[in-house]
């Protein structure tokens, strides 16, 4: 039996890894074909914003191609079947969690699938591209931009991801290096009041030692058994 009841999970690129969407840090992943300061900050978007709205278009439009792996569907599964408090909080900007299932998700860097009206601060739903400049549904403007959080902005819904944190008996980090924060922080914040910490990575992550126990290997994986043990804990 668990004694734990209320779950909150950090999830970031390597979990959509096996679904074909490339992580950010590794060899050959998307920041060593593209550097950030070009693409993912506010500053890039003001200087040439054609390269970022191009670089945003191709990305969104490859994500709808890509289907959820074992990693989402078994969260997705949990997410159902858990009767504690969940809380899934992402760093993806892809929509591979909601279309496996799975509803208490929470995207902390923007989604790649809605679009933000900088003139009257809406946002849209949004499948195609931004790069011809299309009005805002709200207000007309042409000054719709990804709704991504960029280096230098601030991620989005902090309070609401501390006060689930606050109550979580069990934080559990899958597929992130452990490299960006404040997500990479979250961790310490668990640990600091003796929440149990989990770490499911392909291999340790920068923040590995904080956790109380760490699983290496393949997310689709390592996650799946991981949501069997816990669910068959929760119904012993
Ligand atoms: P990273 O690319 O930094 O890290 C991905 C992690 O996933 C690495 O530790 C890999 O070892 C691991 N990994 C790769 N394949 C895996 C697999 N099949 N199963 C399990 N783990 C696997 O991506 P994030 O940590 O998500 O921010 O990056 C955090 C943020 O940095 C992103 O949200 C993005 C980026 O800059 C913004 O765009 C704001």
């Amino acid at each position: 039996m668990t004694d734990y009841r209320n779950i909150v999970i950090l999830t970031g690129a390597g979990v959509s890894a096996e679904s074909g969407i490339d992580t950010f840090r590794a060899e050959g992943g998307l920041w060593e074909q593209h550097r950030v300061e070009d693409v993912a900050t506010p500053e890039a978007f003001a200087r040439d914003p054609d390269l970022v709205l191009r670089f945003y278009d191709m990305r969104r439009a490859a994500i709808q191609t890509k289907v959820p792996n074992g990693a989402h569907l078994a969260l997705a599964r949990l997410d159902r079947e858990w009767a504690g408090n969940l809380l899934i909080v992402t760093q993806n900007v892809d929509d591979l969690h909601e279309r496996a299932g799975a509803r208490r998700v929470l995207h902390m860097h923007g989604e790649h699938l809605n679009a933000w009206c900088t003139a009257c601060d809406t946002r849209h739903p949004w499948r195609g591209p931004l790069m011809d400049r299309p009005p805002c549904p709200h207000c007309g403007a042409n000054a719709l931009r990804p709704d991504i959080v960029w280096f230098g902005e601030m991620p989005y819904r902090m309070d609401d991801i501390y006060a689930a944190l606050g109550q979580a008996d069990l934080f559990v980090s899958i597929g992130t290096s452990g490299a960006v924060y404040p997500a990479a922080g979250l961790v310490r914040e668990a640990r600091a009041q003796g929440t149990a910490t989990l770490e499911l990575n392909l291999e340790p992550s920068q923040g590995t030692r904080w956790f109380d126990e760490a699983r290496h290997g393949p997310a689709s994986v390592l996650v799946p058994a991981w949501v069997d043990e816990v669910l068959s804990g929760q119904s012993g």
